[in-house]
């Protein structure tokens, strides 16, 4: 369904909106053709997690669970802690519970006993963690930082297509693989696992917007009303039911066929304002 808004600014917005369009479009080029390096995800300096004593026969073979740069403080209690249902006498060792390597609980249960759940379940919550913990994590050490099983945004990119984070105009945000920089891996009180308001998130880089006249001077020279900075709540997105109004919804957070990274072919001119208004 689509919302009725009314428009009586047409005219004053139509100029600004289609000339800044295409300055922005020349403008905006030589940007697009770089391509930056992904996110680093570098390892911290190496915590000194050691094994406790209790743990020295099973060290005979397994040290090399300590061979990697981040190691799990975890391992600190033992491996009995998480390995409670083994007989580890025997080789092959032999798993006296119902559940595979003789684990002490499914996932994510079994670091939920240690990690906080509140903090994996909020407004929204990312559909990843249906599948555990260790599918983005290793319970042991990794060379990532935080027990990543790769850096981001190859650990999204096992799930996520990469090729809907590419385009003829990427942002460079995602160019820069910074998925991290809007979104939280588990859970979000704002929508989509964004780390701030939808709004906030994009200010966070694009303060200037605030101040500059944007998409049209005629706004009284404050640009295009952004839903949740007039309401308490957030105005839903005419066109995306269910999501909110806000930059988004006029410009695709990841990448575009059209400069600005507009939704809409801004040749369209005025016909990209119907989508949302009607006469
Ligand atoms: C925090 C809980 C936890 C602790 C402590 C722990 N493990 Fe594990 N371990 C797991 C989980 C969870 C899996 C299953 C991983 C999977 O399914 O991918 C696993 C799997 C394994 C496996 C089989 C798969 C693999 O990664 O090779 C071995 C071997 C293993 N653990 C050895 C150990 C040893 C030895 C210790 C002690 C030094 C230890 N674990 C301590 C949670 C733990
Ligand atoms: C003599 C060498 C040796 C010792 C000692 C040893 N392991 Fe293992 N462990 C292995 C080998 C080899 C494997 C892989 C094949 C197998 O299951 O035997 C293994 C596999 C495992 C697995 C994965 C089992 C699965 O079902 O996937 C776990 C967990 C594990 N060991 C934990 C331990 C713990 C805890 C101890 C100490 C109490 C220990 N091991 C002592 C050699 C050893
Ligand atoms: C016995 C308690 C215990 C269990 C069980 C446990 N953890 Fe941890 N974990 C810790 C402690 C302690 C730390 C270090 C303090 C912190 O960051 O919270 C930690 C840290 C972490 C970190 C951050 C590592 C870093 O470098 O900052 C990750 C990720 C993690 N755990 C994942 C898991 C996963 C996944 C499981 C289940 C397979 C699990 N934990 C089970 C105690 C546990
Ligand atoms: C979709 C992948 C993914 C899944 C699934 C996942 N995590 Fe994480 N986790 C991450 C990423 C990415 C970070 C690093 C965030 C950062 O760098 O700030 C992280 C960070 C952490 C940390 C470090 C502290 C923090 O919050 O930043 C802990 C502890 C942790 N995860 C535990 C868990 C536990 C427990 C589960 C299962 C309930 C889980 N994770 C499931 C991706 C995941
Ligand atoms: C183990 C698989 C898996 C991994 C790894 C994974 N995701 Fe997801 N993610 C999902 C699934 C399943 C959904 C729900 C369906 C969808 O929207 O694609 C989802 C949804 C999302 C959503 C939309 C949430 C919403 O409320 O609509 C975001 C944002 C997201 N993931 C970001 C990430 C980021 C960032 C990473 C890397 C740090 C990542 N994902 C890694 C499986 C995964
Ligand atoms: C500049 C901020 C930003 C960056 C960087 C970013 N996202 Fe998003 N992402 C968003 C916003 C905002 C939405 C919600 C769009 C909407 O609802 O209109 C979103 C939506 C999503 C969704 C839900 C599906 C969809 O398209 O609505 C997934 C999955 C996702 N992002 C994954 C990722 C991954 C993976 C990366 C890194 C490669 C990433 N995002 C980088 C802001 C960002
Ligand atoms: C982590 C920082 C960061 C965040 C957060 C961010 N951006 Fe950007 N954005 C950039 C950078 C860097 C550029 C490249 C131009 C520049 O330097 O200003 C850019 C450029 C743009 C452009 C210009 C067109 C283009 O393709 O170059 C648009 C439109 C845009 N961003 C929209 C958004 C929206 C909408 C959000 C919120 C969903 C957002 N940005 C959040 C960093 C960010
Ligand atoms: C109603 C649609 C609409 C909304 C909402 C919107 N924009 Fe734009 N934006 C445009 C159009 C159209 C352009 C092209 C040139 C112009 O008119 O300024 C543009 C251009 C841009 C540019 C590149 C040129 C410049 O002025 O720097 C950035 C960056 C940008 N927008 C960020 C944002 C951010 C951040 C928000 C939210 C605070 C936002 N936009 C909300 C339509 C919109
Ligand atoms: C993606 C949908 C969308 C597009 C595209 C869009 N608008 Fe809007 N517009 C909205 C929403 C939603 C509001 C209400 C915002 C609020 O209440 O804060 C709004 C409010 C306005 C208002 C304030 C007066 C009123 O009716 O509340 C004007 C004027 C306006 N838009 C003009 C335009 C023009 C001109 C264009 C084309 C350049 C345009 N809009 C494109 C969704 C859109």
């Amino acid at each position: 369904m689509r919302t009725k808004l009314t428009l009586q600014t047409f005219a004053l917005a139509r100029c600004t909106w289609l000339s800044a369009a295409l300055t922005a479009a020349l403008l905006w080029l030589p940007v697009h053709a770089q391509t930056a390096a992904p996110e680093a995800t570098p390892a911290s300096a190496p915590v000194a997690v050691k094994a406790p004593p209790q743990d020295a026969k099973c060290m005979e073979c397994h040290d090399d669970i300590f061979e990697e740069k981040v190691i799990h403080v975890a391992l600190e209690k033992g491996c009995t802690t998480c390995h409670t249902q083994l007989d580890a006498v025997k080789r092959p060792h032999k798993s006296t519970g119902p559940l595979p390597h003789g684990l002490k609980a499914k996932e994510p249960e079994i670091c939920l006993s240690c990690h906080e759940k509140e903090k994996f379940k909020k407004k929204s919550t990312h559909k990843a963690l249906e599948k555990g913990c260790t599918v983005c994590h290793d319970p042991h050490s990794t060379s990532q930082k935080k027990l990543l099983k790769s850096a981001i945004p190859e650990l999204c990119f096992s799930c996520h297509e990469k090729k809907n984070f590419a385009g003829k105009f990427t942002h460079s945000a995602v160019k820069g693989a910074k998925c991290a920089s809007c979104h939280l891996p588990h859970a979000s009180d704002n929508a989509v696992l964004l780390k701030k308001t939808p709004t906030e998130t994009c200010l966070d880089c694009h303060d200037e917007i605030k101040e500059a006249p944007h998409v049209m001077a005629g706004f009284s020279g404050k640009g295009h009303p952004l839903g949740d900075e007039v309401h308490t709540s957030p105005v839903e997105n005419p066109l995306r039911p269910g999501r909110p109004f806000f930059c988004g919804s006029c410009h695709d957070p990841h990448k575009g066929d059209f400069p600005n990274l507009l939704r809409q072919d801004p040749k369209l001119g005025m016909d990209v304002c119907q989508k949302c208004h009607q006469k």
